[in-house]
């Protein structure tokens, strides 16, 4: 039987000598009944209707890889995707990939970082982009949604195409940084030779709430974000405008991932005023609640004006601009996170921003609807770029013993 990450490091505390994992000074204060405890609790069952990190409560960390496929062979993606289903349901459950290699002539099944961490509500999403659907060789092309295209240009896009699009992604989401990146390292390492990453983007601080149950975060302009979010709970605004119920069999429970990597100009905001700040966004900034209001959930007063007969909500601000009200009722799930990689060596300035993920139903109908307006029109672009993009459509839930995409491959 496989063993969990934490009884792997407890046994080896009680006398289990040669297992490889290096000093015993993780293992003080644990005990096999401690490890046990930690195996139930941090777990987010892998197999279900839906894939999970979609409406799972989002967690703290990402990491985001897409990879281009590098074979033309239906039976190497399949492969591909049932050792990659395999190995994320191990880690998603606290397990060690495969087992402790008993050859030391061979590289370990693991690569072992996450030993002694809980799963830490680790999530394993996968999707397909729209090129493996034109490759003739994998004959796909039968099996492609119709909404399934690759994004049109956007008003405002600034890309570049090293951190864009991508055949198969991968969204990893836990509470812990290492748990997130020992899944993208070790998928990306099983898949040596089937893919080759072509970007990958470390997250953190959740800038989405994606449950009533969680309090509203903040993202780096200091601005509670998700406030008007889709929650799971609202099953009927699930789906509505998230899960797919049409189109080929292994699309539907699935959905439709669009992802932006946008570069934040903190120092051009962190140089704005409160009021200007406020008025970009069209609510406030301490308590997020909408200008003109004092709750963070009242609705948005669009229609009050000002004592000089200016709307409370400025016409370009960008909450006016994309709510629901303005767009005939229109919503996505936004379950982005913030990234900062190093300095913008053109500026000196940190760069740093919003890796911006969006599901939905239809990408055409909402996320490029709403950029198409937002590009254009919102004050916010002052402060923003954006430099990545990509599209994937992630299939539906896994039942138990089958992986990812199956009926992709009947
Ligand atoms: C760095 C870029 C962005 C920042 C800093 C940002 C920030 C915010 C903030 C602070 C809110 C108000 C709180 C809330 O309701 O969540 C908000 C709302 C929203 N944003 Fe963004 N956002 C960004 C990009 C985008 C993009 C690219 C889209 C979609 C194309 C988008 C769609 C929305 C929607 C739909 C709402 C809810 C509006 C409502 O119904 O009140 N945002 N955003």
């Amino acid at each position: 039987m496989p063993l969990s990450r934490r009884r792997l490091l407890a046994s080896a505390g009680l006398g289990a000598a040669g297992v490889g994992l290096g000093t015993g000074g993780y293992l003080v204060g644990h005990d096999v009944a401690s490890a046990q405890a930690a195996e139930t609790s941090g777990i987010v069952p892998f197999y279900g209707e839906h894939q999970a990190g979609i409406a799972t409560p989002a967690q703290d960390r990402l990491h985001f890889a897409s990879f281009d496929l590098e074979t033309e062979s239906k039976a190497e993606l399949r492969e591909l995707m049932e050792a990659w289903s395999q190995a994320a349901r191990e880690m998603t459950e606290g397990r060690m990939i495969g087992n402790e290699n008993a050859n030391v002539y061979a590289p370990p099944d693991d690569t072992g970082e996450a030993l002694g961490l809980t799963a830490g509500n680790l999530t394993v999403t996968f999707g397909f982009g729209p090129g493996i659907f034109d490759r003739a060789g994998l004959g796909l092309a039968a099996q492609r949604p119709t909404a399934l295209r690759p994004l049109p240009a956007l008003p405002g896009d600034e890309l570049n195409a090293l951190e864009s699009d991508g055949d198969i992604c991968v969204q990893a989401c836990a509470d812990d940084p290492q748990v997130v990146f020992h899944a993208v390292r070790n998928l990306a390492r099983i898949g040596r030779g089937t893919v080759t990453m072509r970007w990958s983007q470390l997250g953190f601080g959740r800038t989405s709430a994606t449950s009533r149950a969680q309090e509203t975060p903040r993202n780096l302009f200091g601005m509670k974000d998700g406030t008007a979010n889709i929650k799971a709970e609202d099953t009927d605004a699930m789906d509505k405008f998230v899960w797919v119920d049409d189109g080929p069999a292994w699309i539907r429970g699935g959905s439709y991932l669009v992802t932006r990597r946008i570069r934040m100009n903190l120092e051009v905001w962190d140089r704005s005023s409160l009021g200007d700040q406020e008025e970009t966004i069209g609510r406030q900034k301490y308590n997020g609640a909408p200008l003109g209001g004092s709750d963070e959930f009242e609705p948005l007063p669009l229609e009050d004006k000002d004592s000089n007969g200016e709307p409370v909500i400025p016409a370009n601000s960008h909450v006016r601009l994309a709510s629901a009200q303005e767009n005939d009722g229109l919503q996505i799930l936004r379950r982005g996170y913030s990234f900062t990689d190093g300095v913008d060596q053109s500026l000196g300035d940190l760069e740093a921003g919003l890796f911006f993920i969006a599901f939905q139903r239809d990408p055409e109908k909402q996320f490029v609807a709403l950029q198409r307006k937002l590009g254009v029109n919102d004050a916010l672009n002052e402060y923003i770029k954006h430099v990545g993009s990509a599209v994937f459509a992630v299939p539906g839930g896994v039942e138990k013993g089958g992986f990812v995409g199956e009926s992709l491959f009947a």
